[in-house]
């Protein structure tokens, strides 16, 4: 946890003034929420920001970041977690079931920057399942689809806890996590998947992060994009 509030304050600090901002989603892009809202409240600066996911509606609102839309505004800089990355900066995103619209402001931002520990770095992505977010009609279907492709699905559960049965979007939808071989083609991939009907989106972010912010024990790690 100390990394990734370390990794998630140095974030904060890539926003100036004026900007409209991607608010990621996790427990890393929280970090970032908070010091962003410090930094508002301290230095009176004007930022808009646009959430991916309820998680981070709810913590722009509580610290004090005030939210409006992609259909008001570009984006100057998105910040967000990744679940995977590898050295080309592929990612695997949507461990909180929040990949789609994710995806859509991540990529929609002028600079996308990724914060993570350095337990997420990885040679080659598919050590983790990559999610699709899939309409529950067509689960069956989207199953039969992954497993042509040398897939093993499994519909996400939630935690009983909370609530029984799959887990829920905050599009309505499921997720089947999807366990690959090591993925050699991550852009392949991604289209192939979300070429399957009933898929919303699935968790591979293939060339869209320009720069990954690495907390680690010895300090921050910078990883560029290779032009
Ligand atoms: C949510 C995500 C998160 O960014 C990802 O799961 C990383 O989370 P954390 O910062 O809690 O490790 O993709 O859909």
């Amino acid at each position: 946890m100390e990394l990734k509030k370390t990794v998630g304050y140095e974030a904060a600090k890539l926003v100036v003034d004026g900007d409209v901002v991607g608010l990621g989603t996790g427990s890393t892009t929280s970090y970032f929420i908070k010091r962003l809202g410090d930094r508002i409240k301290r230095e009176e600066m004007e930022i808009l920001g646009i959430p991916t996911s309820y998680q981070s509606f709810f913590l722009a609102r509580d610290f004090g970041i005030p939210i409006t839309t992609l259909e008001e505004h570009d984006i100057n800089i998105a910040v967000d977690g990744a679940d995977e990355v590898d050295l080309d900066l592929n990612l695997i995103k949507g461990g909180g079931a929040a990949h789609t619209m994710e995806k859509i402001v991540d990529e929609a931002a002028e600079r996308f920057v990724v914060i993570v520990d350095e337990s997420k770095i990885v040679d080659k992505l598919g050590g983790i399942p990559v999610p699709l977010e899939v309409i529950p009609q067509a689960c069956r279907m989207v199953t039969s689809h992954v497993q042509k492709l040398n897939g093993v699905p499994s519909l996400r559960m939630a935690e009983p806890k909370d609530k029984v049965g799959p887990v829920i979007t905050d599009n309505h939808n499921f997720i089947i996590d999807v366990e690959f071989e090591t993925i050699g083609e991550p852009e392949y991939l991604e289209k192939k998947l979300n070429a399957i009907p009933g898929v919303v989106e699935n968790g591979i972010f293939s060339g869209i992060a320009d720069e990954v912010l690495v907390g680690t024990k010895d300090g921050i790690n910078i990883l560029n994009r290779k032009k």
